[in-house]
């Protein structure tokens, strides 16, 4: 980093994931928490009570007042993201938002276009671009490693039962698994393959409303990437990239991977990613097996810390954008789920 400064980092909601960031953080020397905002001054001054002169706020105007913040991470639930990101770029400040980064891709626009217009950085968090391990996968990929992709396949689910109080759920906090997991796979293939021709798919109802179990497939010119979501069911959670000359697997869970497999053989990827989660295949793949060949990109935390660096370099840098997670892909992304979305909900 160019400045001997530590990079300030002010931080909107108290809750899990913001936890995770600040703990992420602890391990980039170059950054620190200067300040939380909270809706309760308590719950703000004890999240920063361990980071030495970091401030507590409960007023949202205050807190992007302080100079000492050079970046927020908007830490909120969803239904906030875009209108505090607004807030943020009003008051100069770079913005680092949580996915989704809002409810709807015209909202994307807005914060591109108050991003643009003021000159500040805006960027939605979706971590997994920065992992080592993906930018591994995409670097080879165009190198041509497995030729040309043909298929992208893809679940991410993780069961969280139906009830009363969670923000899975809650359509008034932007719930469904659309918008928590769905933007990752979307994302990602979206990160290899650009913006797909046509979009089709399916969605199935919770009780209040919002996805439980989403799907997308995503045509393009010589590829399809079959997706999908859900919060039914935990599930294999690994991600498939067939190639015309190869295939790789993003081992579980994808979104946080850390080891790549690579086959010289397309058809026996297909086949170990079909085999499922189950303790034969996970025997199999421990085995070792000819044209395959598997890499390791071990981390320590969480692996926020990767996109927190690219966030304070970029804006460190004087950018106002970031090359790698552009926000014009985060609209992208939700203009296909909300392509999906607006055909109607399917039997459960
Ligand atoms: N990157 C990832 O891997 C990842 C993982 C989990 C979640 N997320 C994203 O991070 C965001 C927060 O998720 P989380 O799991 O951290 O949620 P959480 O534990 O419920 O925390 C959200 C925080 O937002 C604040 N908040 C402000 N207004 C609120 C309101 N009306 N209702 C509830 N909370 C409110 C609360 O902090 P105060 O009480 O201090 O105001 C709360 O602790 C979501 O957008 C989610 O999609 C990302």
């Amino acid at each position: 980093m160019a400045q001997d400064k530590p990079f300030g980092w002010g931080i909107m909601g108290t809750g899990a994931i913001a936890g995770l960031f600040a703990a992420d953080l602890d391990l980039l020397p170059q950054a620190r928490i200067v300040a939380a905002h909270s809706r309760s001054l308590e719950k703000a001054q004890s999240f920063v009570a361990r980071f030495d002169g970091a401030k507590a706020y409960d007023d949202e105007a205050a807190f992007l007042a302080d100079p000492a913040i050079e970046a927020v991470y908007i830490a909120t639930p969803n239904h906030l993201h875009a209108a505090q990101a607004l807030k943020a770029i009003a008051a100069g400040k770079p913005v680092l938002i949580e996915k989704p980064i809002a409810l709807a891709s015209a909202d994307v626009e807005a914060i591109s276009q108050a991003a643009g217009k003021r000159g500040v950085f805006a960027m939605e968090a979706l971590w997994s671009r920065f992992l080592p391990a993906v930018h591994r996968a995409r670097e080879q990929i165009s190198a041509g490693r497995i030729g040309a992709i043909r298929r992208i396949r893809a679940d991410l689910s993780y069961l969280h039962p139906e009830g009363p109080g969670s923000r899975f759920y809650d359509p008034a906090l932007g719930g469904g698994a659309a918008f928590d997991l769905g933007v990752y796979p979307v994302s990602l293939t979206l990160h290899l393959l650009g913006e797909p021709e046509a979009v089709r798919g399916n969605w199935f109802a919770a009780g209040t409303g919002v996805d439980r179990r989403s799907s997308f497939r995503l045509d393009y010119p010589t590829a399809v990437a079959e997706l999908s979501c859900g919060f039914d069911r935990n599930g294999a959670n690994r991600l498939l990239i067939e190639g015309e000359a190869g295939g790789l697997i993003l081992k579980a869970p994808f979104l946080k991977v850390q080891r790549l497999s690579w086959y010289a053989d397309a058809d026996k990827a297909v086949a170990a990613y079909d085999r499922g989660p189950g303790s034969l295949a996970r025997l199999l793949d421990r085995l070792p097996q000819s044209g395959r060949l598997s890499e390791s990109f071990a981390f320590p935390g969480n692996g926020l810390q990767f996109q927190a660096q690219a966030v304070m370099a970029a804006v460190r840098a004087g950018k106002s954008a970031c090359a790698q997670m552009p926000l014009g892909e985060s609209a992208a992304v939700l203009r296909i789920i909300e392509a999906v979305r607006a055909g109607p909900a399917g039997a459960a």
